[in-house]
């Protein structure tokens, strides 16, 4: 892989610090080491190294997904990577499977819906502010390029909405429990609800109303907790600061509708 004017790429310095550029012809990056020239990158392999004119070695990387979502500006809060890998695996996103989503925030869960469904599948994005729609629809087309497996609807899903057959549906707002009627219309019998919520209290609520509906099962809950390691000579040991809490991941499975009993001919 080769930059080429347009890429991004991850600039990260000798003591770790990363820095996202866009790569502009006659541009240049400036830190406190220096100034590297976008041009002594375009051409090179993916993974080489640069010197800034302060003599500091940087390493030039493409950014990854979980580089880029920590980087890309945010109108809403993004939901973290340790969280979009589980929900990934735990909801069985696979490449083909068409997506119901909401809210679009900055885009940081549509991205990664985007990837595993691949090009067969597609995702529908519930969000009710333009500003964020805007902002979210940048984000992605700068890291994915233009998407056409993408429609952005601007309306609640807390209201009625208008009728689509989904193999998945993914909500990350305040009210889940408000978008479960709407969810239970368009989710296809076998289909898998995930939620992510920041509060406890917003996980009982929507357990409590998931089960108080036969139709769905298999609800469970879980929160991911990632703990770095400090590895250096014979210093080995956790870390002393982790993200001690982002959220929640709910999950669902709806079932078929119970079949009226066949009447004896
Ligand atoms: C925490 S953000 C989602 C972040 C997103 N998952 C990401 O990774 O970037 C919540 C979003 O839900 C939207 N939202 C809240 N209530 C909504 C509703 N009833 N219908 C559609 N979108 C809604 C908000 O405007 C906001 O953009």
């Amino acid at each position: 892989v080769i930059f080429e004017a347009g890429d991004k790429a991850l600039l990260i310095d000798r003591r770790g610090r990363r820095y996202l550029v866009t790569l502009r012809s006659g541009s240049s990056f400036h830190f406190h080491r220096g100034i590297v020239k976008h041009d002594a990158i375009i051409g090179l392999p993916d993974g080489s190294h640069v010197v800034s004119t302060g003599s500091e070695t940087l390493t030039v990387f493409r950014p990854t997904y979980a580089d880029y979502v920590l980087k890309m500006p945010r109108g809403a809060q993004v939901i973290y990577p340790k969280d979009v890998a589980i929900l990934l695996m735990q909801a069985d996103l696979y490449p083909g499977a068409r997506v119901l989503e909401a809210g679009i925030g900055s885009g940081a869960m549509t991205m990664a819906l985007l990837r595993a469904v691949g090009p067969e599948g597609g995702v529908i994005a519930y969000e009710q502010r333009e500003d964020f729609a805007e902002r979210a629809l940048v984000n992605i087309t700068d890291f994915l390029g233009k998407v056409d497996n993408l429609e952005i609807r601007m309306a609640s899903i807390y209201e009625p909405i208008e009728k689509v057959e989904v193999d998945r549906a993914v909500l990350d707002l305040p009210e889940p429990w408000r978008a479960i009627p709407q969810i239970r219309g368009c989710l296809r019998p076998g289909g898998i609800l995930a939620c992510f919520l920041p509060t406890i209290l917003q996980v009982q609520r929507l357990t409590q109303e998931l089960e108080a509906d036969p139709r769905w099962t298999s609800v469970w809950s879980q929160e991911t907790l990632t703990r770095t390691w400090h590895i250096e000579g014979p210093s080995v040991r956790p870390d002393h600061r982790m993200i001690a809490h982002t959220g929640f991941l709910t999950f669902a499975r709806l079932t078929a509708p119970v079949a009226e009993p066949r009447s004896k001919e």
